[in-house]
This record gives structure tokens, sequence and C-alpha cells, in this order.
């Protein structure tokens, strides 16, 4: 057995045996799902996305990503500055999550929390993605962080904005039935996190017997700080990821390997 297998093996047997699991998602859960993570270097970025969207547009907005500055495209000055670009260019992850499947990664947490649950065990799923994807595999009462990209709002009134599966294609959208600005419903930098969103975590977090970070650099925080809180209430730390991260040294157990690969190994024969 590598070190790998004899992790998951130990892993397997402490999800077996606790009464509360935490985990913490990020970006790199739905990379599986061909959704660049934000570290997604230009040169894979063309592996992930599709240009079947009217051409040169997208290849803007792959761009875009291809050198993600969270100043440039994830703060309320940055929407201010150019809400038709910003704007464009969350739609065009808006677009590219809705396309998007829920991989082996998502599935398995989601049979995690129902065996967990099942035996009258607590369960708690913290994301810092917005895709939705959790839900769309059957996880409930997600714990969203940085929000939602699926949840577009007016900018004064903060009313709802629902869009559809295609492109809005007007940028900055604005609140159908109105003419003021919608943005997307998630948490930009320099902005506070959803209040109810952040208790839920430290309680799930203090609650866990086994906390698993999952696809994460670790490296934005409060999110991040979730991981050394679980340490510090006592829960055996994991960590699920084909590189080192900045959390990587302070966890028990580094799995290290892709999230869609390693989450089915701990989750079979429900735990
Ligand atoms: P990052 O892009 O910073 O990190 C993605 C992590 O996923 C990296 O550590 C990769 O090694 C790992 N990874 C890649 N493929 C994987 C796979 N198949 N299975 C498991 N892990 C894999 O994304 P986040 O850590 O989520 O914030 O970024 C945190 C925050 O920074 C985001 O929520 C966003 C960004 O700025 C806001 O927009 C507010």
């Amino acid at each position: 057995m590598d070190g790998l297998d004899a992790g998951i093996a130990e892993v397997r047997g402490w999800l077996a045996a606790a009464r509360g699991v935490a985990v913490l998602t990020g970006a790199g859960v739905s990379a599986e799902s061909r959704i660049p993570t934000f570290r997604t270097s230009p040169e894979e970025l063309d592996g992930f996305v599709d240009d079947d969207e009217d051409g040169g547009a997208w290849d803007s907005m792959k761009a875009l990503w291809a050198r993600f500055d969270p100043a440039t495209l994830a703060t309320p000055e940055a929407y201010r500055r150019d809400p038709a670009m910003v704007s464009r260019w969350y739609d065009w992850r808006r677009v590219m999550c809705l396309r998007a499947e829920p991989n082996p990664g998502h599935l398995a947490l989601a049979a995690l929390q129902r065996a967990v649950e099942g035996r009258g065990g607590r369960f708690g799923l913290i994301t810092q993605n917005v895709d939705g994807l959790h839900q769309r595999a059957g996880s409930t009462g997600v714990i969203e962080l940085h929000g939602s990209i699926h949840a577009w709002r007016g900018i004064e009134s903060g009313r709802a904005a629902a869009f559809g599966e295609g492109p809005i294609g007007e940028y900055p959208p604005t609140v159908p039935g109105s003419d003021e600005i919608a943005r997307p419903g998630v948490v930009w930098f320099g902005e506070m996190l959803p209040d109810a969103a952040v208790r839920s975590a430290a309680a799930v977090t203090d609650e866990a017997d086994v906390f698993l970070t999952i696809g994460t650099s670790a490296e934005v925080y409060p999110a991040a700080g979730f991981i050394g809180r679980a340490r510090d209430a006592g829960a055996k730390t994991v960590e699920v990821n084909p590189e080192a991260t900045a959390a990587s040294r302070e966890v028990d157990v580094v799995l290290r390997g892709a999230g869609g690969e390693v989450m089915p190994k701990l989750v079979s024969r429900a735990v």
C-alpha cells in the first residue's frame, strides 16, 4: 500500500468513527468539472473552455481569467470602474458553471453527508466556490462563504435578478423590469463575508471531529482560517490536493491527489 492508499485508509477510519465532519472546499473541487481554478495557467485554460459563444468576446474573457487579478475583476471598485467588462466576465463564468456537471468529488461529498447524517452525526460543507455544483450534486445546507455566481441583484435595491441559461447579452445587466444595474451575488475583495455564513462555518468547524480541506490553496482569509480553527478545536485535519498548499504543513494528513480521485475512495461503501 503506498502513502496515499495508507492515508486514505487512515482517514476512512476517522470518518467512520466521526460524530461531526466539516469540509472546506475551493476551486480545485470544480477543476474536474472543467471550471478553471484561480491559479490555472493560460496554457491550461485552453483545455477548459470551448469557445462556442460569439468567438472573440469569450477569448477576451479567457484572457482575463488567465491573468486573474482580483483587483481588476473582483472588487466593488473594479465594478464601478468598468461594470460592462466585469459583468461580462462574471456572466461568462456563470454560463460556464451552468454548463458544467458535478464530478465524482462533488458526488462523494454528498454521499459522505448522507452517511454521516444517516447515523445521526453532524455534517457541514463550507465552500469558497460560487458555482453551485455542490448543491447540484446533492449536498444540502451548503455554506457559501463567497456567495453565488447565480444570485445577481440590483446594486442599490438588492432586488434579486434572475437570468436564463445563456449569456445575459447586456453588460452591465439590469434587474429585469427596471433600469437598475445588477451585480453578481459573489463576495468581492474588500467586502464582508455574509455574517450568517461565517457563523455557520464557525459552528460546524467547532463541532467537527474530522475537518477536510479539499481543492483550496488556503491563501484567502477568512476562509482559510477555518483549517487552523478546526485543528485548534481538536479536530483531525486532512488536506486533499494534488499540490502542496499554505495549509499542507498544518494538517494531520495530506492526501496528495485530485478530489475526484481521492474523495470516492474515502467515501466508497458509505463510511
Ligand atoms: P485556487 O485557484 O487558489 O486554488 C485551487 C487549488 O485547487 C490549488 O491548490 C490546486 O492545487 C487545487 N486543485 C487543482 N486541481 C484539483 C483537483 N482536481 N482536486 C483537488 N484540488 C485541485 O482556488 P481557491 O483556493 O478556491 O475568492 O481560491 C480561494 C479564493 O481566491 C476564491 O474563492 C476566490 C479567489 O480570489 C474570491 O473571489 C473572493
